[in-house]
């Protein structure tokens, strides 16, 4: 079912996705879900496959930004066609836009909204994948609904995956960042970020000429007066509270407050951002060090796969680090505290 992504394989995905298909794909940023944006029958298998609610809109893969145009309305307004150009270099890349969709975009894509969310991966297997395609690719992340997201092409596969649903998965290797993209909504003066990712808010901030905290209020204040939970439609369905979750109770620790966390009689599994001190380990079942230097981007790098290890192991609890939420701490901490809040909840 794994194939390695020669570019036999590749072009075999592409005629399957043009069949109405489902294909597992490598990104940059986290395996996806693909399936031809312009066919609501396919697009519709993506919902059954992840057990998605139809209420939750896809991100829209294209190749480029001359093909932008197959996902949003064109020409766009003026102040999106400026707002597209100040950030045009950030592609391929691991950022979003949402803007006005087209009419080929399927209904489902959208979940019925005006507005599509579209992005251009920055992974040569995706970006191959897209050229042999005459339509745009709708891919979600591999996973379950709420489960924690894909990074390995293994991830897809076994009890928690969707493999019974594809019909092929591509293998591109770890994906570089491990976090899901950044999504903006472009169209006002101040774009709203939709959910923090790889781009650091601020890198966009810059480009759009605003401050950081401008862009963080603009989004804070939409979302208390539109609460997101399963019920209400979503503004961006990324900040439902509950995502990204392991099945084992998650709890975050300050790392340096770790050690008087006194546990009796539970097994108990730590991640941690930077190495522990042995007799600090040796106090856990499960121990995964995601850095050695508690480099962010390492950090971001192996978090999924160090989660779903972790939730493999049969433990009563897992304890994981936190970070400082700036640039990619922002998207890491986002993450965490979803995963974390069956536990709290
Ligand atoms: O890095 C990524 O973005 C990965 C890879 C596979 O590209 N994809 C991904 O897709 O994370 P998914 O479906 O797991 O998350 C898409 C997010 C959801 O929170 C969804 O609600 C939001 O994008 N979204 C999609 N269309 C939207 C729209 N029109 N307006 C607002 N939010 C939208
Ligand atoms: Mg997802």
């Amino acid at each position: 079912m794994i194939s390695p992504a020669s570019q036999d394989a590749i072009a075999q995905a592409a005629k399957l996705l043009a069949s109405g298909c489902l294909v597992g794909l490598p990104t940059e940023t986290v395996y996806g879900l693909a399936a031809n944006a312009w066919d609501a029958g396919a697009v519709q298998k993506i919902f059954v496959a992840k057990s998605r609610p139809s209420s939750n809109p896809l991100i829209v893969h294209v190749a480029s930004v001359d093909r932008l145009r197959d996902a949003i309305s064109w020409p766009p307004p003026p102040l999106v066609r400026d707002q597209l150009a100040a950030i045009s270099d950030l592609w391929p890349g691991p950022l979003t836009v949402v803007c006005e969709r087209n009419d080929r975009i399927s209904d489902q894509v959208t979940a019925g909204q005006s507005t599509v969310a579209v992005r251009i991966p920055a992974h040569e297997v995706a970006l191959s994948l897209l050229d042999k395609c005459v339509f745009p690719l709708a891919a979600p992340s591999a996973n379950r609904s709420k489960y924690v997201s894909p990074t390995l092409a293994e991830h897809l596969c076994g009890p928690t995956g969707i493999e019974e649903h594809l019909s092929m998965i591509l293998d591109g290797g770890p994906c570089h960042w491990g976090v899901e993209s950044t999504i903006v909504k472009l169209g006002s003066e101040i774009p709203q970020l939709l959910r923090p990712g790889a781009v650091p808010l601020a890198e966009l901030a810059e480009r759009f000429g605003i401050h950081p905290e401008a862009m963080l209020q603009s989004t804070a204040e939409r979302h208390q007066r539109a609460p997101c939970d399963d019920e209400t439609p979503w503004l961006s369905p990324g900040m439902m509270r509950e995502h990204y979750s392991p099945s084992t109770p998650l709890r975050l620790v300050d790392h340096s407050l770790a050690t008087t966390y006194q546990f009796a009689n539970q097994r108990v599994g730590r991640i941690a951002f930077v190495p522990l001190s042995k007799s600090e380990a040796g106090r856990f079942a499960a121990v995964e060090i995601l850095s050695a230097t508690g480099d962010l981007r390492e950090v971001a790098h192996h978090l999924f796969a160090a989660l779903r290890r972790m939730d493999d192991e049969g433990l009563d609890l897992i304890l994981c680090d936190t970070c400082v939420p700036v640039d990619l701490g922002l998207a890491i901490m986002d993450r965490l505290h979803r995963a974390a809040a069956r536990t709290l909840s």
